[in-house]
């Protein structure tokens, strides 16, 4: 998928052009707290970036498509905040520290089937012990992708219990403006040890 020529077509239907509701239910939750280190992995037009940076959190946002990380940065800079962008392949991305929280947003469903372990690899790592993944699980019910439909099970089994801890309050639905996709709100830690 050329991602950067979708981007200057603007042939971007993912886009609410605005912040997802899942960033104020997290709030709201606490699952966001302040102080912590943010990483946003496929952050295309980065509405969320702009609203955490402003929150005043250390964002660090990631997308390989030039286009995108050129409208983050205008964004951030309209809105006089700052954040680290990084313009990247994420599966290249070898951060310097580690995060409290990956905000995962569409990204996952954007990757071909092969790479989701791999991804989830990276996820894993790029976390904190007991760090947060902010997840918002595509739901298409159809065949096919990008978007890839996130099966719970398929999630479950990608995301496993020894490595992730699963909150245990069903999760939350995130609406899209189409209605006809939708997302859902999952919170995992990262279950591995500390130094
Ligand atoms: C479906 S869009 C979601 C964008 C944004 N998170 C949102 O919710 O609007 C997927 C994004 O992931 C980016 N992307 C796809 N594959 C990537 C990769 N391997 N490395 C980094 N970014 C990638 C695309 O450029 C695109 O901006």
């Amino acid at each position: 998928m050329d991602w950067e020529a979708l981007y200057q077509q603007k042939d971007t239907g993912w886009d609410r052009g605005a912040v997802s509701p899942a960033l104020k239910h997290w709030f709201e939750d606490g699952n966001i707290t302040p102080n912590q280190r943010i990483l946003i992995p496929g952050c295309g037009r980065g509405y969320e970036v702009v609203a955490l940076a402003k929150r005043g959190f250390d964002v660090t946002a990631l997308d390989l498509a030039p286009s995108a990380i050129a409208a983050v940065r205008q964004a951030l800079h309209d809105a006089n905040v700052s954040a680290t962008l990084v313009c990247s392949d994420l599966f290249d991305y070898q951060p310097k520290h580690s995060f409290d929280i990956v905000y995962e947003q569409t990204c996952l469903c954007a990757l071909p089937v092969e790479q989701r372990e791999h991804y989830e690899q990276c996820l894993y790592t790029w976390l904190k012990p007991n760090g947060t993944l902010l997840f918002s699980m595509m739901q298409t019910g159809a065949a096919g992708g990008p978007p890839f439909h996130c099966d719970w099970l398929d999630m479950h089994e990608l995301f496993a219990e020894k490595r992730w801890q699963w909150q245990q309050e069903p999760p939350f639905i995130i609406s899209r403006p189409n209605g006809l996709r939708f997302e859902l709100g999952f919170t995992l830690r990262c279950q591995k040890g500390g130094l």
